[in-house]
């Protein structure tokens, strides 16, 4: 009984076949007489009919015996569905199967879940029953689409003269960046390999290489504080080219964005993208990921609220802080318990407070109304555009303080407004990033993307005397708030990269000692380069409208980075240790 077609497949066109299907027990009603099965495999779901009266007493009692998610085949022909019958929220409800011969392949257990979609389970059972959670229809569909958009992927990339070239995945550990994983040397006693956070130093010696155009679906791997878009393991389209411009390689890259969202889910996609200075990205929406899908941008009311009585407006404003707002349209009459929930929620983002303005048909009510005139007040609502009915939220303290805590109150207030339509795909480069940040326990700057990261030209002078004025060559593409991508035009120089080595206080030595062969490399003539990596499941998470990456991971690590179903990460024997030359400080317990 060798399967014929596939159950999610099957249409009005095909009535009258004779066909043979294998898969899986779904849900089964029975009705005396007669059982309906909806039977299922990858393709999607068929209701098959088991009549007594047709089919004769053994081969039916057979029937009865199945039960939710044992693995069958079946022989039958296709009916057209009597009118009333019709399920119109299948694509096979126009039809269904008349059974004439069964195969029980395999009985299965109860499952700890129903095998449908929009179960309410919690994750961790989920995850300790991945290959049943995975056999949900809408896992199904997310694991298909994942494998369409990198076939797209490949297929783009080798259209326009790439190369797949491997990298290896232990490597030498280096300091920038997050935490290593590390990967003892049996044969090298003491020693480590790093897995690699990305392949960012081969595929730049790729280069150095003639390789021209490289790309490489691959899994990197950072020891970091997970989040519902972070995995200590993740896959990366990592992409690096040579002799292109930031415009060649931003155009290139809207062009394989394009292809992906059209022929993997059929959805249009406008090029070019939007762009934006990663200063403007922070003036207007307190992030360098704005979510361009809706309006209510920050404002700033510094100069209509100095010199006042206010105490707290001034303080902010005398140590170099500033006074911006939010206009939440038309939510005025927003409850008390609200605002005071507010209060809370910006004190998580390190604001020392929140106030507001509502200006309401009874006139402006605020905390700090005492302090300034009704004038002032009527200037800031036409500064800020707001309308009798609006609500205006302020936060005043330093700018990188302000840009969070008023950040993510404006993502809060457009959720809790329903302002951000989930059909819609906002996409945007920002550019013209920092060069470096300022880490203030270490007293030193640090690369804002990392130390291969060409400065613009215009900036290499200011490196060493004023590093806070340079900016970068690099640009992230953000979809909907979701940072899919990043990338830069790399250093080629190799003065130029020693600079940038002591512009981040490593000494020569250490530089020489943690990058040496890439700067020895630089010495045998190295091309203009630059390159991208997109995170592979944030985009592919964002495509299929889920809130985790998990979802788009076959087999993914928890919050606190382990797999309860096969219980990574795990002791080892005292034998493999002894081995290794490791000796752990944790007890057994
Ligand atoms: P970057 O560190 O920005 O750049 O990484 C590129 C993209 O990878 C995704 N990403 C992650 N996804 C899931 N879990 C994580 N822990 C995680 N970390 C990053 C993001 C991010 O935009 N070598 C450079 C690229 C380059 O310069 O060409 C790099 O790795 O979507
Ligand atoms: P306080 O003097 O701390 O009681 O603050 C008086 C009022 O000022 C509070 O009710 C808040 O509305 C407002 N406020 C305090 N701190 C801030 C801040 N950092 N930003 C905006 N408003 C603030």
């Amino acid at each position: 009984m060798k399967r014929t077609m596939n159950c999610g497949e099957i249409r009005k066109a095909d009535e009258g076949k004779e066909i043979c299907l294998a898969g899986w027990v779904s849900r089964r009603r029975d009705h005396g007489g007669l059982i309906f099965v909806d039977m299922r495999d990858r393709s999607g779901i068929v209701q098959v009919v088991f009549d007594e009266a047709a089919m004769g007493k053994d081969a039916f009692d057979k029937a009865e015996s199945l039960r939710n998610e044992f693995v069958i085949g079946v022989r039958g022909n296709v009916r057209a569905r009597s009118d009333e019958t019709i399920n119109p929220k299948m694509p096979t409800g126009e039809i269904e199967i008349v059974v004439t011969e069964l195969r029980v392949l395999n009985r299965a257990k109860t499952p700890p879940f129903y095998i449908q979609d929009g179960v309410d389970v919690d994750e961790m059972v989920r995850l300790r029953y991945r290959y049943l959670d995975l056999r949900r229809p809408e896992m199904q569909q997310n694991i298909m689409l994942r494998h369409r958009v990198t076939k797209i992927m490949r297929d783009y990339l080798d259209e326009h003269g790439f190369l797949e070239i491997e990298t290896p995945m232990l490597c030498r550990s280096t300091p920038e960046g997050a935490r290593d994983f590390l990967v003892p040397s049996r044969l090298n006693p003491g020693q480590f390999y790093a897995l690699p956070q990305s392949p960012q130093i081969f595929k730049q010696l790729l280069m150095v290489s003639g390789m021209e155009k490289y790309f490489q679906i691959v899994r990197c791997f950072r020891d970091e504080d997970l989040r519902a878009d972070r995995q200590p393991e993740f896959t990366q389209l990592d992409i690096e080219t040579s002799f292109l411009d930031q415009d060649d390689i931003l155009t290139l890259m809207e062009g394989l964005v394009k292809n992906i969202f059209e022929k993997s889910i059929g959805v249009e996609v406008k090029i070019p993208f939007e762009r934006m200075s990663w200063q403007e990205a922070m003036d207007r929406f307190g992030t360098d990921k704005p979510d361009r899908r809706f309006g209510m941008e920050l404002m700033d009311i510094s100069e209509y609220v100095k010199g006042s009585e206010f105490k707290v407006f001034n303080s902010v404003l005398e140590s170099g802080g500033q006074i911006k707002v939010i206009n939440v349209e038309g939510y005025a009459n927003i409850p008390r318990r609200e605002l005071d929930g507010l209060v809370e929620y910006v004190k998580i983002y390190g604001a020392k407070g929140l106030a507001w303005i509502q200006y309401t048909n009874e006139g402006v009510k605020s905390p700090f109304k005492k302090f300034y005139s009704d004038e002032t007040f009527e200037k800031i609502r036409e500064a800020t555009g707001a309308h009798i009915g609006d609500l205006l939220l302020v936060v005043g303290d330093k700018p990188s303080v302000v840009a969070q805590a008023l950040g993510e109150l404006r993502l809060e207030m457009g959720r809790r407004r329903g302002l951000i339509d989930p059909d819609k795909l906002c996409f945007l480069w920002v550019v013209d990033f920092p060069m470096f940040e300022y880490v203030e326990e270490d007293k030193r700057y640090k690369a804002m993307h990392h130390p291969f990261t060409a400065p613009r030209e215009e900036d290499v002078e200011f490196l060493l005397t004023d590093p806070e004025k340079v900016k970068a060559n690099a640009y992230d593409i953000v979809l909907n708030g979701v940072e899919v991508g990043g990338g830069s035009l790399r250093i080629y120089q190799r003065d130029l990269q020693s600079k940038v080595f002591e512009a981040i206080g490593l000494t020569a030595e250490e530089a020489r000692s943690k990058f040496g062969f890439l700067m020895d490399a630089f010495e045998y003539g190295t091309p203009p380069h630059g390159g991208i990596a997109f995170g592979l499941d944030r985009l592919v998470m964002l495509m299929a409208k889920r809130k985790s990456i998990r979802d788009v991971i076959a087999f993914p690590k928890t919050q606190s980075a382990i797999d309860p179903m096969s219980h990574a990460p795990s002791e080892v024997e005292e034998k493999q240790l002894r081995e290794l030359s490791i000796k752990t400080a944790v007890h057994k317990k």
